[in-house]
């Protein structure tokens, strides 16, 4: 509504980051947040990032950008955590893993510490599914007030990638990528559907023989999406930035929309005490509940698999 002031307060911590810095500019449209704290060890560049968004904030509607400390994120709705080295080219997510696991010991206490009761942290940095479990195991949080960006992203890279194929607007598109935000993901085929009719028969419709050929092209663009993009411009930021803007608005706005972010899960698919994405309601209280819903034996396998990684990931920690 122009004129009018969110009133959702945003922290980002890697504020002055390319993805956390996108994340602040994709943020400022939503309407529903009034401040955007950026929070970032390299204080200079976060206030030319929060100078130059807070100018841009006069053709938005009104929003507040500046920069703060661990402190500021104890009053913040939303704390968005991007910080940690991010992926050269080459390499994969979960190598990042030592280097980042100690930057969150270090860090999430100090954004926790006194940490508003109704506050919810979204972890973005990689590899997300184990970020988001050691947030978890070293803040005093729930389970479902501490979440990763998990496959939001692929989940929409897979809708965008079925969209082009069959020409259908990407919201009419229904299909999930669950598991790991990684190499291990699972493209959930078996459920896929356009406006309800399920892929295949579309597939039928349309004229489309060789089924295995369109899975095996969507597959590997999907997967690689990011180190397509990496191998260009030597990141990724502004889809990731769209993925999490998307998230915040949910929980802001209290929407119990589903998006496939990393939770906790809890005996859904025979799985327990690990972090991956699955399909779950996001509300103001971060996860409401992990969906449950039928996968083929390929894709329960392949989920228990993309499951192992994270876990192995995560045991290795020693948390
Ligand atoms: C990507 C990063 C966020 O997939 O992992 O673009």
């Amino acid at each position: 509504m122009p004129g009018s002031r969110g009133t959702g307060t945003v922290a980002v911590v890697g504020g002055a980051g390319a993805v956390g810095s996108s994340t602040a500019f994709a943020l400022m449209d939503s309407g529903l947040v009034g401040e955007i704290v950026l929070v970032d060890v390299d204080e200079e560049r976060a206030e030319g990032e929060a100078m130059d968004l807070d100018h841009g904030a006069f053709f938005t509607s009104p929003v507040r950008v500046r920069t703060g400390d661990y402190e500021d994120c104890w009053d913040a709705d939303v704390v968005v955590v991007t910080a940690g080295a991010s992926q050269e080219a080459g390499e994969s997510r979960l190598e990042l893993l030592e280097r980042n696991a100690e930057i969150f010991a270090d860090l999430i206490p100090k954004v926790t510490a006194e940490m508003d009761d109704d506050a919810v942290v979204l972890v973005v940095t990689n590899p997300v599914d184990v970020l988001s479990q050691v947030a978890w195991a070293v803040s005093d949080l729930p389970a479902d007030r501490v979440i990763g960006s998990g496959t939001v992203l692929d989940t929409a890279r897979f809708r965008h990638a079925l969209s082009r194929e069959f020409d259908i607007a990407p919201g009419n598109v229904h299909a999930y990528v669950i598991g790991e935000h990684g190499d291990s993901e699972v493209l959930v085929w078996s459920s896929a559907n356009l406006g309800g009719v399920p892929l295949e028969t579309y597939c039928d419709l349309r004229g489309v023989d060789d089924v295995a050929d369109l899975r095996a092209r969507v597959e590997t663009e999907v997967r690689n999406a990011a180190y397509e993009i990496i191998e260009r411009k030597g990141r990724t930021n502004y889809g990731v930035a769209r993925s999490v803007t998307a998230t915040v608005e949910r929980i802001l706005g209290d929407d119990d929309a589903i998006l496939t972010v990393s939770t906790l899960v809890d005996g859904q698919h025979g799985l327990d005490g690990v972090y991956v994405s699955l399909p779950c309601v996001v509300n103001r209280g971060g996860v409401r509940e992990v969906l449950e819903f039928d996968l083929s034996e390929d894709e329960r396998q392949a989920l228990d698999e993309s499951a192992g990684v994270v876990r192995e990931s995560v045991e290795k920690l020693d948390l």
